[in-house]
């Protein structure tokens, strides 16, 4: 089975061709990936009119790349995927157009995927982790915990009220002058940094559930850069992007806690997997804390390798794949959708041949 995948949600231009191959090692065939950092690094944030108009500049190009370093054509192709939401609506209406465009031609069944169950499954392209299993997804664009229950069959336990993990790091770095994306950058100066010279608040902290709420952070760490004066040193960015690392990784902590007290209260033995990711997952700090936490509870751990953490195309040709064996096409008239929460899915209407 051979599935084209796109992706085109945020700031990178992604394609790839997956195949259900037995080894994890030998499923991506290909992938082509454009990111478009450069374009937005001048606004310290994506602009989404820039990147609806790089995908549509560079996706043509990309989809023509994979398949010619897969060493196919379109005509081999069981099914093409692209993500149909949520994201950025310019840049999710191109790569979907695109995918109904080669489905109509090759006439080949269309795959319309949520870009989160793409995160939700990159797991199991890389690693094969059975269902059930408890899933952080912490990216610049969401913060949630999820229980993968199956293919399609997603809960969502809680989730972010205000701001994502990855919006707090590129905020914070944003006010200490650092480059976007923030994350890569915040980690790197923390490692410099004195983690305890600043107290910031812990939001939801020791409170029931496993809600987040960021948007208090990026006040205080503003607060805190004030009181070190006008000119604040080297050593203040440092020690303060230690502060508010440690911070945020407590809170993911502690919020992680509850969500495996509620999975395990609703999969007993069987909820034993944890797995996390998502652009932050690709903080060491986190995949720390996050080995320790899952051991100290009898789970395993899994991170899927970092390139499929980012948003990529392999994700959603993968997520492709897993809706396709399962006979889960969609038509051409698939909507593409700024908002589209994971567990709404459960609700959608089950497709003609669904064997689960
Ligand atoms: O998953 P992703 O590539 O795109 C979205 O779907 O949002 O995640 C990008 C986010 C950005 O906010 C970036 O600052 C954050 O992931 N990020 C990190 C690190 N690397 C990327 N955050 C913390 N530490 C990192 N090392
Ligand atoms: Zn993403």
């Amino acid at each position: 089975m051979r599935v084209l995948g796109i992706e085109t949600s945020c700031d990178e231009t992604a394609c790839a061709v997956v195949t259900d191959a037995a080894d994890p090692a030998r499923r991506i065939v290909s992938h082509s990936l454009f990111s478009q950092l450069r374009e937005h690094a001048p606004y310290g944030g994506v602009v989404p009119e820039i990147a609806s108009r790089a995908h549509i500049e560079h996706l043509d190009g990309l989809v023509a790349e994979s398949l010619r370093t897969a060493g196919m054509k379109l005509g081999d192709l069981d099914a093409i995927a692209a993500t149909a939401g949520p994201g950025l609506i310019g840049g999710v209406m191109v790569g979907l157009t695109t995918a109904k465009t080669l489905a109509y031609a090759t006439n080949k069944p269309l795959i319309a995927v949520n870009h989160l169950e793409g995160h939700a499954l990159s797991v199991r392209l890389s690693d094969d982790v059975p269902f059930p299993y408890l899933l952080l997804l912490v990216s610049g664009g969401h913060c949630q915990f999820l229980v993968v229950e199956a293919v399609g069959r997603y809960r969502r336990l809680g989730t972010t009220i205000d701001d994502a993990a990855g919006e707090a790091f590129d905020k914070t770095a944003k006010l200490l002058g650092l480059g976007y994306p923030g994350g890569p950058a915040i980690e790197r100066l923390a490692k410099q940094g004195n983690a305890t010279r600043f107290n910031l608040p812990l939001p939801l902290k020791g409170k029931p559930g496993c809600d987040f709420s960021f948007s208090g952070l990026k006040t205080a760490v503003r607060l805190a850069l004030e009181s070190c004066g006008a000119n604040p040193s080297d050593q203040d960015k440092a020690d303060l992007a230690a502060s508010f690392q440690r911070t945020v990784m407590a809170v993911i902590l502690d919020r992680a806690k509850n969500a495996i007290a509620l999975f395990g209260e609703s999969h007993g033995a069987s909820g034993k997997h944890f797995v996390v990711a998502g652009g932050v997952a690709a903080n060491a700090v986190l995949r720390a804390g996050l080995v320790d936490l899952s051991a100290q509870h009898g789970m395993t751990f899994t991170a899927p390798p970092m390139a499929l953490c980012t948003d990529n195309g392999a994700m959603i040709a993968w997520a492709g794949l897993e809706r396709f064996r399962l006979g889960m096409i969609d038509d051409l008239e698939a909507p593409a959708r700024a908002r589209w929460p994971l567990d709404a899915m459960a609700a959608a209407k089950p497709f003609a041949g669904a064997k689960a």
